[in-house]
């Protein structure tokens, strides 16, 4: 599915674009769209385990959400569809171009239970008590111990994790490394600590459960902070 699709763009909203304010139809900006587009392109392969990922998070009606490093928002809808509209998703993002596309997909679905900050995770203004966090390729944080622990002190004690992403992959497929890293290279950050991505995540939740995906490419990882 094509990013404009995707963002509800030509789809007329069930036939409904031509009452829409002009605010709710003005598009992000060219470079906003190129980049979520190649983004997009880049991590097509991923998509399919995104809603896994969000539930192995366990979500219930009126939680309160993290979406950590959220890029363009493509964990959004499963976010939203778990927590309800009475729940609250906080999406964190440093790339003023990438919110700037996750803010069109939230106007256009008409969501108000979803904070969209141009923060770093780990900013003071973040707010706390969160029952849990989405680290969704957020190898920024994941890889980060000092980031992580700070992020993790924002939650509620016993709050639910769940990480997910790329990896190095080992043994017989080892080979596969090289597609990893001209894939998904430019985002993944430092690959020394690629093999096990969850590392410093498992030091802060014990009962931490990692299964690996795409021949050792990928891995959802899911469990509870430390209270
Ligand atoms: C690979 S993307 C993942 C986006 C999204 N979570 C997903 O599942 O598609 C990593 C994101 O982290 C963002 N990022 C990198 N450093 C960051 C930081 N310090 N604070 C917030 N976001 C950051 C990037 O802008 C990018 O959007």
């Amino acid at each position: 599915m094509g990013l404009a699709t995707r963002l509800g763009i030509g789809l007329g909203l069930d036939g409904r674009a031509a009452l829409m304010p002009a605010d709710l139809m003005a598009l992000p900006s060219s470079a906003a769209l190129d980049l979520a587009a190649d983004y997009e392109r880049r991590t097509f392969l991923y998509d399919g385990w995104r809603d896994q990922l969000v539930e192995r998070l366990a979500l219930r009606r009126g939680d309160t959400v993290l979406d950590v490093s959220c890029g363009p928002g493509l964990n959004l809808p499963a976010l939203r569809e778990r927590v309800g509209p009475s729940g609250l998703i906080i999406g964190i993002e440093e790339s003023p171009e990438l919110l700037e596309v996750a803010r069109h997909r939230v106007r256009l679905r008409g969501w108000r239970n979803v904070r969209l900050l141009p923060a770093a995770p780990t900013s003071a203004e973040l707010p706390t008590g969160a029952d849990a966090a989405l680290l969704s390729a957020a190898d920024d944080v994941l890889q980060s111990p000092t980031r992580l622990a700070q992020l993790l002190t924002r939650l509620i004690p016993g709050a639910r994790v769940a990480a997910g992403g790329w990896k190095l992959p080992s043994g017989l497929m080892w080979p596969l490394r090289f597609y990893v890293k001209a894939l998904y290279g430019p985002m993944m950050g430092a690959t020394e600590r690629l093999d096990e991505p969850w590392r410093a995540l498992s030091r802060h939740v014990p009962d931490l459960v990692v299964g690996e995906l795409g021949f050792g490419t990928g891995y959802l990882a899911h469990g509870t902070v430390r209270t």
